[in-house]
């Protein structure tokens, strides 16, 4: 058996889409674009800027997508060039794309009125909630999506500390990328000390998914209304950080 090897999301890339290769992946896409339409849905239609990070095949422009709309306002972000590449197609609408860490955005300070984190664990750090606070606009809103604790906790046999996830490539290769989960109040806490405001917090369920792909490491000892994926509606304050 091969050695997990840390490496990056440029050696995912060109299979992290691919549904049988990568269930477990395809899963958490789907919980995670379900979640990301309902809270879309649930607000008036962001005008101004728009941001996605860490974005591979952007949610957030299928979000946005509509016959003839242009996507003027809104940048398509990732750390990693392979991954963003499939957002390419959204050039042609207007969209703009940009190979940025989550942590240092090219964005100017209280600008964008909607941040869209999808599958955020990788950069679930100190430093990205602090970024996004300070590219969002008062009264602009961030939604950030991870697989859950609940999640983490039982897949990873109560190391979730471990901080990894890993995969096992097509060529044999097994790779470590970073994905930081946290419990909800931790992660709470984490983006209240970056001057946030958590509003929601909504659970994806096993029984949410599409059974008949259901990857096998989404099942084990499992019930239906078991969580998978957990959403973050977060906003930053009109007048600052709150006190304490
Ligand atoms: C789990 S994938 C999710 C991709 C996509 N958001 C989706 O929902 O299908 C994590 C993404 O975050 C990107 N990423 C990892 N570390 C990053 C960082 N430090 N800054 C920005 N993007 C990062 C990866 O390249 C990858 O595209």
């Amino acid at each position: 058996m091969s050695v997990s090897v840390r490496g990056g999301y440029d050696d995912l890339a060109s299979e992290y889409y691919d549904p049988t290769r990568h269930p477990t992946c395809a899963n958490f896409r789907e919980a995670s674009a379900k979640v990301l339409r309902d809270c879309f849905l649930r607000q008036p239609a962001p005008r101004g800027p728009l941001c996605e990070v860490g974005a591979g095949d952007s949610v957030l422009a299928s979000l946005v997508d509509a016959p003839r709309a242009r996507m003027d306002n809104l940048l398509i972000t990732d750390s990693s060039a392979s991954m963003l590449a499939y957002s390419a197609k959204w050039r042609s609408r207007r969209a703009r794309l940009a190979v940025a860490d989550a942590s240092r955005l090219p964005v100017p300070s209280d600008s964008v009125e909607l941040l869209v984190a999808s599958l955020g664990d990788p950069y679930n750090e100190a430093a990205f909630w602090s970024e996004a606070c300070r590219v969002l606009a008062p009264g602009g809103r961030l939604v950030f999506t991870t697989p859950s604790h609940e999640w983490a906790w039982a897949f990873r046999q109560g190391d979730a500390a471990s901080e990894t996830a890993e995969f096992e490539l097509s060529d044999g290769r097994r790779i470590c990328v970073p994905s930081v989960i946290h419990p909800i109040a931790e992660q709470t806490s984490m983006i209240a000390a970056a001057g946030m405001i958590v509003a929601r917090v909504t659970d994806v369920t096993l029984g949410d998914i599409d059974s008949a792909r259901m990857s096998p490491k989404l099942l084990p000892q499992r019930s239906k209304s078991a969580s998978c994926l957990t959403a973050f509606d977060v906003f930053k304050p009109r007048n600052g950080p709150p006190d304490d």
